[in-house]
């Protein structure tokens, strides 16, 4: 029996993230416009100019930071907003960079404003300002930083300042959902990698659960996998259904607390509207959970709308939850 440790877990997420652009489906806009600008960048011998990759989590921001220092050739220091607390770990960072080197900054929605404030003049002129001292004998000093290229990630591009966002000079990018047949190619190349067996319509049937994002798509297939490997069979049909009934994964994707949402506006409610602190106090999540995590989903697949005086649940809605109930 094989044994089993930690970081081989762990690293499952590490051996499906594409490592060659050819491995990263989709995005076909993004990909190009990278190629030229990053291909360019290095026929001069410059470093490339700053990039802003934003959307959803899991579909694909980190993946796309490392491609680029990849095609770059060159390293990569990764670090994100809540990290960077005082100026200082900013200033260490940027200075510790070798000339060329890519700065991913994850979640950079999260950077204080006074680290913000010391970001500009390094991505815009390439310096370092630092306040020497205190009061009235203070004093700026600048120091002069390799070149890098900065490229940061974000799920909430609304919460970054106008200031910040103006400074990616190299291009922001926008990520799309997936469509069903990117996201069975993604779930094809993971199953061979993870040298598993799959049953005809087993991908389709995965891709209409996962909201068109590879990371679900990828959790939801190791799933599956799990229980065919304690059943010992390849991952049938079957075993797709019994995986998605554990997990309270609908046929369009839904989750138990997606659900929840949709019945209590439904039936306590009478379709609403209702506020989003009713809903919130009704379903026991908190507000931003329902405004960040739930609503969007629902949203986009027509089951909620947002109205002036509150959240209306659709037709669409009612009917589906019907069908599962009968
Ligand atoms: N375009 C893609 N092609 C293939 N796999 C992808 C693609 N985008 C994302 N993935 C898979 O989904 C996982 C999550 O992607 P990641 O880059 O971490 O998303 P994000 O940083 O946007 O949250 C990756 O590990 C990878 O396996
Ligand atoms: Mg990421």
């Amino acid at each position: 029996m094989a044994t089993f440790t930690k970081d081989q877990a762990s690293n499952l997420d590490q051996t499906l993230r594409p490592k060659e652009w050819d491995e990263y489906i989709g995005q076909a806009k993004i990909k190009e416009n990278l190629r030229i600008l990053l291909t360019a960048a290095r026929e001069r011998g410059h470093a490339a100019e700053h990039i802003l990759l934003y959307g959803p989590p899991g579909l694909g921001k980190t993946t796309l930071a490392n491609l680029i220092a990849r095609t770059l050739g060159t390293n990569m220091k990764t670090t994100s907003g809540p990290a960077i607390e005082r100026v200082g770990d900013l200033a260490a960072i940027l200075t510790n960079l070798s000339p060329g080197d890519v700065l991913f900054i994850d979640e950079i929605h999260r950077l204080s404003k006074s680290i913000e404030e010391v970001l500009y003049p390094a991505m815009e002129s390439g310096v370092l300002d630092i306040i020497i001292g205190k009061g009235p004998s203070a004093r700026t000093v600048q120091l002069e930083l390799p070149p890098f290229t900065l490229v940061a990630a974000t799920t909430r591009m609304s919460l970054l300042s106008s200031p910040l966002r103006s400074r990616f000079s190299g291009g922001t990018f926008r990520l799309e959902f997936y469509t069903d047949d990117e996201i069975a190619a993604i779930l094809e190349r993971s199953a061979h990698l993870l040298e598993t067996e799959l049953a005809n319509g087993v991908l389709s049937s995965i891709a209409t659960r996962c909201r068109s994002t590879p990371r679900t798509a990828n959790y939801l297939l190791k799933r599956c996998r799990d229980l065919a490997q304690l059943d010992g069979s390849a991952i049938t049909n079957d075993i797709v259904d019994r995986t998605f009934a554990l997990l309270e994964i609908d046929h369009r994707g839904l989750h138990a607390p997606d659900r929840r949402v949709l019945e209590a506006i439904i039936h306590k409610f009478r379709g609403g509207p209702v506020g989003l602190n009713t809903i919130a106090a009704a379903t026991g999540e908190e507000e931003s959970t329902v405004e960040d995590v739930l609503e969007p989903y629902l949203i986009r697949e027509g089951f909620l709308e947002r109205t002036p005086r509150g959240r209306i649940a659709t037709a669409d809605a009612q009917k589906h939850l019907s069908e599962l109930n009968s």
